[in-house]
């Protein structure tokens, strides 16, 4: 694993950029595995400054994301399709039907887990898995249980999930407490894996990932087995 502390947000956000553009240049049809939440943000804004200078081309790639929330459709400026519509694909050239996020509006959500699965699969699997951390070790939205989950399945957001996430939200009574996210299979089956933290808020989470017992307590820890895992870290 290779381990990098930056101390700006920006630098963090540079680095990211760059690794990602790196396996679309170099990698044909490029998958990539992205991520909402509000650590890529900076990463998604550089990489469209080079998309519109000319220095990268997202033409032939196809983007996965992690999760979405159920019940929530790609026109509610809460779902993650909207964030990413917004923060990402309206802002390169990327053609917007080879972007997927699960369908949290899917009558049955285990059966759009298993679709979602498929499609990875027929895509020939992810060149590169963009991921940031929650408070509490969870990665996509897979949270702390007894066993992880291999699958892209339904899940039921933790307490404290709810909570950091009310700050996108008018009131914590709008965060939907379901979602639908990519298991570890998909994960960890992604070439390379690349987790972005930033802030001294994530900095106890991020040592009990990366430094502590692989456990499903922390979800992230099961990152300890990917041979092709870097992280940053930003200090603030
Ligand atoms: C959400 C997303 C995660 C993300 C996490 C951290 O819960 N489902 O994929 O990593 O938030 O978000 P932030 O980057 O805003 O701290």
């Amino acid at each position: 694993m290779k381990f990098i502390t930056v101390k700006t947000y920006d630098e963090l956000s540079i680095l990211a950029a760059d690794i990602i553009a790196e396996v679309v240049k170099t990698k044909k049809n490029a998958v990539l595995g992205l991520a909402t939440g509000s650590s890529p943000v900076g990463a998604y804004k550089k990489l469209a400054e080079y998309n519109a200078k000319g220095e990268l081309d997202f033409s032939s790639v196809t983007s996965v994301n992690l999760d979405e929330y159920e019940g929530l459709d790609g026109s509610n400026d809460q779902s993650y399709r909207y964030f990413m519509n917004e923060n990402l694909f309206k802002n390169i050239n990327i053609d917007v039907n080879k972007t997927y996020v699960p369908n949290g509006c899917a009558s049955d959500l285990v059966e759009e887990g298993k679709n979602y699965d498929a499609l990875i699969e027929n895509l020939g699997g992810i060149d590169i898995q963009l991921l940031g951390i929650g408070l509490d070790g969870h990665i996509g939205f897979n949270e702390p249980d007894d066993v992880f989950t291999k699958e892209t399945h339904p899940v039921e957001l933790d307490p404290s999930t709810i909570e950091a996430n009310a700050r996108f939200f008018e009131s914590i009574d709008d965060v939907p407490t379901r979602a639908i996210t990519m298991g570890m299979g998909g994960i960890m089956s992604a070439k390379k894996v690349l987790l972005i933290a930033n802030g001294a808020a994530k900095k106890d989470i991020v040592e009990k990932a990366f430094n502590g017992p692989i456990t499903p307590k922390v979800p992230a820890s099961i990152l300890q087995l990917h041979p092709d895992v870097t992280v940053i870290f930003s200090e603030n």
